[in-house]
This record gives structure tokens, C-alpha cells and sequence, in this order.
């Protein structure tokens, strides 16, 4: 069977007001580039015309400006569900104008599976290469690829040949059987494969292929600062103090790096501490770092959902391809952030806090407890099941105005159960095995940044006494004191005594 090529315009055409769309991807890497660039418009023409359209949109994380950004400037979307990364999605789930759902990562795929959101209509899934047959390979993103082809009515192909380089081979393609049949997902090393390096859509789904040429339009990160390169090197020597009390194998465990810019400062902490051996990487994402770090030899392997490479990044990925074949996988965000597997390899696990607080609850959302950031991600299926749940962040924001540790987070995704170590520019909390006031005195003392320990001394005296003290009129002061004057440490906690 062979498929027809069609135009942006003429896939748009087939999906409807009020549809369940699901697209490839998972970051920016994988997503379509061109048919919801021409969803976008079809929206904005009958928009003008006073009719109605909006899709409810599914994703396996993030997407990029061709999805998330033209379809939200469009008010092309009704719910989305999860992550986003997007200023302008962000902005628009902030005032009403999307339904944003935020689940765990690895639940999204089974969710759907489930029928928790209905029925897919359609799917759209950039493709690298294909045969007649309906076998794909997929780009640089796996996302939840296999169940949407699976779940949906009709498939639209977005035949990217940005790519010059084969992704043949860097996938593994793999759906679990549903409850009551679910069996052991049997990975039991990073580099396991379970699945199929191809991907087979029903023919009769496909309803045609639009050519695209465009690249994931991933920017550089930002280069480490001081306070970034402090939380690199603090993470790794207190690893290697780890490693040196026989609390971590001399083998090391394989790492999961969450996103973002203090995420990938801290790969390169471990990159230069001497101490730290060669490692694998199971994780949700590979950002630029991880390139180096294989380069190096101080990465040998690293399991994934996407290769969120910078296009400057990507280029060289391409000219290298051979060298990486052996080196990376990329799995659906299902059995990336799997909780089983989590669990059994023992992973060290290290993710971004916005705010903790002195008790070891982290807020990886909710700005003031209100404004969403970008969403939970996968932090929370790697936080509860890692060997060791290590949270980095700066310890100050904003020029010193925000201290990122406070009394009482104002919005909690990851608890005190969970959460095993905090690590700012200051130093590290290794939290295990501790009350909450001892918690307490351990995170002033190492992590809270000099202009803010006195105030958590201060807040502490005012407390009730408990096992986890805390004086609820005061516990958001330092965060009111930021809304009505801009500094958190104009807090007085006078008022409340
Ligand atoms: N209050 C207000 N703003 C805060 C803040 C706080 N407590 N903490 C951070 N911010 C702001 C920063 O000032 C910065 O703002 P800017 O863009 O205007 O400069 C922004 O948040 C990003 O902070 P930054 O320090 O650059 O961190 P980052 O790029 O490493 O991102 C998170 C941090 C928490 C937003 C990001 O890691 C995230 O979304 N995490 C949740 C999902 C997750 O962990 N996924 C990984 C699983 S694999």
C-alpha cells in the first residue's frame, strides 16, 4: 500500500472542533513541524468567521513552538495534557484560556489506554523513514508514539527529512499489556532492549504523509554561572563522599537528570570530578551535556525518551551518528519514567526544585503556590523511586529577593517521604534518616543562603511545638513579603508572635 502525499492544509482539514489530537514527539524533539502550523491557521480562519474550533492536545511532554506555540496564539486548544514548556502555553493555562492536566509522565501513555480522556481521532507522527507496510522509524523524540498509533482513528504522517543521518536502530518500541495482564517490563540494565526498533501503524489509519524539512529548533543552554557550577561541584563531591562510605557501588548507579539549566550544569560537575567513574544514564531526557560527557568516556550509555539535543548539538550528533549507536536508546515515556524499572536499577535520581522547605518538601510547579511553571514532568515518577532522590536548585532567586528555601512551600509535589537530599550553591542536606527538626537545622545550616539564615532561625522561634513545627499564620510570610514588597526579606514575623 502506498500513501498518498498530501499538504499541511489538506491534513488540518481532516481533524475536527472538539477532537482528541495526539501528536510524536516528547520535548521539542519528535514533534510534528508543519501540519499544526497549518491547524493553527485553519483555527484562526474560522475564528474570523465566528465558528468555533479548538482540539484537546496530547502529548508525550513539552512540545515546541510549531505545536504548542502556534496552536495556543491560534486558541486552537481546549485541554492539554502534559508538560508544557512553552512561554505562551504557560501564559494561556495561567489565565483560564487552556485546561492544562498535569499528570506524571509515565502515566500519561496508560491514561489514554485507559480511556481517561476518551477516544483519540487523530494522531500526528513525525516519521523519519517508512515502507509501504506502515513500519516507521521516528525521529529524535519517542514520546508516546506507540499507544497513540495504537489509540487512533486515523494516523497523519509528517515525513521529516531534516534528519541525513539514519535514526535506524536508536529506538524501542514497546506497549505493556493492561491490568489484568500486565506482566514484569523485563529491563534489568540501561541498555535492555525490550521492543521493536520500528514502529508499525495500521495502513488503513494512515491518511497521508506531509513532507517537512524543519529542525527541532532547540536553543543552546545558557552557559554555568558561578551558582550553577557551585551546584555542579556540590553534587558530585558529596557523590564521591558517597561513593568513598561504600553507600554507593564502586560501580556507581546509573543517573537520571532532570531539565533545565541547573539539571545540565550538574552533569558537568560530575564530568570533571576525577572521583566519579564512567556511568550510564537512565533518564527521561539527554541534553547537550550528555554529548560531552560520551565524548569524554565518563558517560558509556544512556537509555531515553528524546534526544533533546540544541540544533547546534544535533548537527554534530549527525556527523557522529556511528559513534553514538551503541551508546543511545530511546524508549516510549511509558518505560523511560517506568516506577518498576526506577526501583530496580537503583537510580540516582536528580531533579530541579522551584522552592523546598526547611523540612524537605519540594515545589517543582506552582510559583507562589499559584502560577504554573512549566508542570511536574517526570520528577515525580523518578523522586519516589530512586535509590537516592537528590533535589538541586539555587538557594536565592531574583537578585536575592526570592529565597528558594522557605518555612512552608506554597504548593508541594514532591514530600519529605520522597525527597532524600537538597543541594544549593551552599552545600548539601542529606536528609535520611531524620526528624523534621533535625531536617530543619541541616538545610539552614548548609543550604540556605546567608541572607536568609537568620530569618528560618527566626521563623522556628515562632513555631508551635510539634514534630513538625510550624506557625501556620507565619508559614507563607516570606512568600507575602515578596508580593507586597518585592523582597522576602523585608518579612517581619513580628505580627505573628
Ligand atoms: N520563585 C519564583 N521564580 C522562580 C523560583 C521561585 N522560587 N525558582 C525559580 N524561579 C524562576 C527563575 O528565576 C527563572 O526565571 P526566568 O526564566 O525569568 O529567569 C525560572 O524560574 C527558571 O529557573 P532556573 O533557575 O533557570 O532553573 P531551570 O531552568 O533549571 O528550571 C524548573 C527549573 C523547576 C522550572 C524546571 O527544572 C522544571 O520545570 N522542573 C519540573 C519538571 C522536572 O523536574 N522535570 C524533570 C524530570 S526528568
Amino acid at each position: 500500500m502506498s500513501f498518498p502525499f498530501i499538504s499541511p492544509e489538506e491534513a488540518a482539514s481532516y481533524i475536527h472542533n472538539g477532537d482528541n489530537v495526539g501528536t510524536s514527539g516528547f520535548t521539542a524533539s519528535g514533534t510534528p513541524k508543519v501540519v499544526t502550523v497549518a491547524l493553527a491557521e485553519k483555527a484562526r480562519q474560522l475564528h474570523e468567521k465566528g465558528e468555533p474550533f479548538k482540539i484537546n492536545l496530547y502529548t508525550g511532554a513539552s512540545t515546541n513552538d510549531y505545536v504548542d506555540g502556534a496552536l495556543t496564539r491560534a486558541d486552537a486548544i481546549g485541554q492539554r495534557m502534559p508538560y508544557q514548556g512553552a512561554s505562551v502555553t504557560r501564559e494561556a493555562s495561567n489565565n483560564g484560556q487552556i485546561n492544562y492536566y498535569d499528570p506524571h509522565l509515565s502515566h500519561v501513555s496508560q491514561d489514554m489506554r485507559y480511556g481517561f480522556v476518551g477516544d483519540l481521532d487523530v494522531a500526528i507522527i513525525e516519521v523519519t523513514e517508512m515502507n509501504p507496510a506502515g513500519d516507521v522509524i521516528l525521529g529524535a523524540g519517542l514520546g508516546m508514539s506507540p499507544t497513540l498509533v495504537q489509540m487512533a482513528k486515523k494516523v497523519i504522517i509528517e515525513y521529516s527529512s531534516y534528519y541525513r543521518t539514519s535514526f535506524r536502530g536508536f529506538h524501542d518500541n514497546y506497549v505493556p499489556l493492561d491490568p489484568p495482564n500486565r506482566r514484569e517490563i523485563p529491563i534489568y540494565k540501561p541498555s535492555d532492549r525490550i521492543g521493536d526498533t520500528v514502529l508499525h501503524i495500521d495502513p488503513k489509519k494512515i491518511i497521508g504523509v506531509v513532507p517537512s524539512n524543519e529542525s527541532e529548533s532547540i536553543r543552546s543552554f545558557t552557559k554555568l554561572n558561578d551558582t550553577t557550577r557551585a551546584i555542579g561541584t556540590n553534587v558530585a563531591e558529596y557523590l564521591a563522599s558517597e561513593m568513598r562510605a561504600g553507600k554507593i557501588p564502586p560501580e556507581f548507579l546509573p543517573i537520571q537528570s532532570g531539565v533545565g539549566n541547573v539539571a545540565n550544569a550538574a552533569l558537568y560537575g560530575l564530568a570533571e570530578n576525577p572521583e566519579i567513574p564512567r556511568f550510564q544514564m537512565f533518564t527521561e531526557v539527554v541534553q547537550d551535556a550528555v554529548m560531552d560527557l560520551m565524548q569524554q568516556g565518563k558517560c558509556s550509555f544512556a537509555s531515553t525518551c528524546a534526544l533533546a539535543f540544541s540544533d547546534q548539538a544535533m548537527l554534530k550528533f549527525m556527523d557522529d551518528i556511528d559513534f553514538y549507536r551503541d551508546k543511545l536508546l530511546m524508549r516510549p515515556g511509558e518505560i523511560s519514567n517506568h516506577p518498576e524499572i526506577v526501583r530496580r536499577l537503583g537510580l540516582i535520581a536528580m531533579n530541579t526544585a522551584l522552592e523546598c522547605d526547611i523540612y524537605g518538601f519540594v515545589n517543582s510547579t506552582h510559583v507562589d503556590g499559584t502560577y504554573m511553571m512549566n508542570g511536574i514532568g517526570g520528577s515525580g515518577d523518578f523522586c519516589r523511586n530512586a535509590a537516592l532522590s537528590i533535589f538541586l536548585c539555587p538557594s536565592i532567586q531574583k537578585g536575592g529577593n526570592i529565597s528558594a528555601i522557605v518555612p512552608m512551600v506554597s504548593h508541594v509535589d514532591h514530600t519529605d517521604h520522597d525527597v532524600k537530599v537538597i543541594v544549593t550553591e551552599q552545600g548539601v542536606a542529606d536528609m535520611r534518616g531524620m526528624a523534621p527538626m533535625q531536617r530543619a537545622k541541616l538545610i539552614i545550616d548548609n543550604c540556605v543562603h546567608p541572607d536568609y539564615k537568620d530569618i528560618m532561625r527566626d521563623y522556628l522561634k515562632i513555631t508551635r511545638q510539634g514534630h513538625m513545627m510550624h506557625n501556620l499564620k507565619a508559614a507563607f510570610a516570606l512568600h507575602m513579603a515578596y508580593l507586597e514588597h518585592g523582597d522576602m526579606r523585608k518579612v517581619d514575623f513580628g505580627k505573628f508572635v
